[in-house]
């Protein structure tokens, strides 16, 4: 079989919201999917695409995304990228914090699920099924 070319990579936390949403895109996608938490090297030169996940402590995202960002950045300067926030604000706030961290990690298409907006019959947000039907272009 294909490996697949968009893969999923992501940092989730206490709540395993932004792995839960990962697995959910990932599946969306035909993705293959990476927890940072248990695996730190990652082989992406044979995908086209990879969609990046964090969630948000103190306005920040979180250390194990940053880190792989930064030890791979040769490699995913050659690659479409995207990157999906879990956070907890829904309003401008939780735009100006997706706007702030899409720049600090270099990766311009941003969005957040603040889990706060219309849901899916998976219980996802219908804006997390739109970012999906993104990410297949
Ligand atoms: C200590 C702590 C700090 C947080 N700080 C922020 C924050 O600055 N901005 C925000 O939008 N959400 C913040 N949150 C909410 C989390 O980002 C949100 O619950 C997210 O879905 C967590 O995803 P995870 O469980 O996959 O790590 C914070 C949560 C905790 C526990």
């Amino acid at each position: 079989m294909q490996q697949p070319t968009i893969a999923v990579i992501f940092a989730s936390s206490l709540t395993g919201k932004t792995r839960k949403t990962g697995k959910y895109i990932a599946e969306g996608l035909g993705a293959d999917l990476f927890d940072l938490k248990k695996q730190t090297i990652i082989n992406i030169s044979g995908y086209r695409k990879i969609v990046f996940g964090t969630g948000i402590h103190n306005g920040k995202p979180y250390a194990p995304l940053v880190k792989f960002l930064e030890d791979n950045k040769d490699e995913i300067a050659k690659k479409k990228t995207s990157l999906y926030i879990c956070c907890m604000y829904d309003d401008e706030k939780g735009e100006n914090q997706c706007e702030k961290i899409s720049e600090q990690l270099g990766i311009p298409n941003a969005v957040f699920f603040s889990g706060k907006g219309e849901k899916n019959e998976a219980d996802f947000e219908n804006i997390v099924d739109d970012f999906i039907a993104k990410q297949r272009v």
